[in-house]
């Protein structure tokens, strides 16, 4: 695994100018972030040497390089999810890869279901913490002493700091905003209304099909992490309404830009 992402890693630095100081992996219906960017260079998944094959969805997306918030950034325009076939060693590769590009700190976001009944749809909910529900783990398997410890810590998975500064900054700009616990789990279906029920009888707030796998393998090479969930169905008892993919990305879609506004300043920040 590390031939590999080395070998990806001085592709894409043959590719760009400067290199990226945080990464930015973009949820379902997320992608309007890229608009704002202050583009330098965009790569196709598909032309990056050992980036995991596309399945599915006819193209899978691309790495964008640019500035946003006066930083060097790279944003994951696409992810991979488990649900789709990949491994987690392909679901979390990208990831490895932008650690070795350089990245400091990586911003996730993702749209979720909201269990927490104080949360509406299109509400925004900073992780505080995570539950990882997929069958799996992505660092099972031989560690790499060189990319991280056996047993990783997790008791900081997403980064108190940037929590509290991404409070204040939604609060100066008049965007609600919830802190909770995102359960990540494999999908491709969404919950029962049981699930959702024991779900939240764990202790989550949201949950949803992804950011999980990819905060476990940044906090393994001890990347301060933050993501924020966009709330595009209630999976609350009483509120549970069919729910299609359609439906999670015009949601997302509609709340992106107050995500985009408080991933903007929180990167003016660093
Ligand atoms: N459950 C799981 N994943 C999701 C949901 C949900 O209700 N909404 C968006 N992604």
């Amino acid at each position: 695994m590390l031939k590999k992402i080395k070998e990806t890693t001085s592709f894409i630095k043959q590719n760009i100018k400067n290199i990226p100081e945080v990464g930015i992996i973009l949820g379902t219906g997320l992608g309007g972030l890229a608009k704002v960017i202050e583009l330098e260079k965009t790569i196709k998944y598909e032309d990056i040497v050992n980036f995991p094959v596309s399945t599915v969805e006819g193209h899978s997306g691309q790495l964008i390089f640019g500035k946003l918030g006066g930083k060097n950034i790279v944003a994951m325009q696409g992810r991979f999810h488990y649900y789709e076939g990949y491994t987690m060693q392909e679901v979390t590769f990208p990831v490895r890869v932008m650690k070795f590009l350089g990245i400091k700190y990586l911003f996730l976001s993702n749209a979720s279901g909201g269990i927490n009944p104080d949360y509406k749809v299109g509400d925004l909910m900073i992780l505080k913490d995570h539950i990882n529900l997929f069958p799996t783990n992505p660092l099972i398997g031989k560690n790499i002493e060189e990319l991280g410890p056996r047993f990783p810590d997790m008791s900081d998975a997403y980064n108190k700091e940037l929590v509290n500064k991404a409070v204040d900054i939604a609060k100066a700009n008049d965007i609600k905003i919830n802190q909770g616990v995102y359960a990540g789990l494999s999908g491709p279906t969404f919950e029962t209304p049981s699930e959702y029920l024991y779900i939240r009888k764990i202790g989550a707030d949201a949950v949803g099909m992804s950011t999980v796998p990819e905060v476990i393998v940044a906090r393994h090479m001890a990347i301060p992490c933050f993501a924020v969930s966009i709330i595009t169905d209630s999976g609350v008892p009483g509120e549970i309404v069919e729910v299609t993919h359609q439906e999670v990305q015009e949601v997302a879609s509609k709340a992106e830009p107050k995500m985009t506004l408080i991933f903007e300043k929180l990167l003016e920040t660093l």
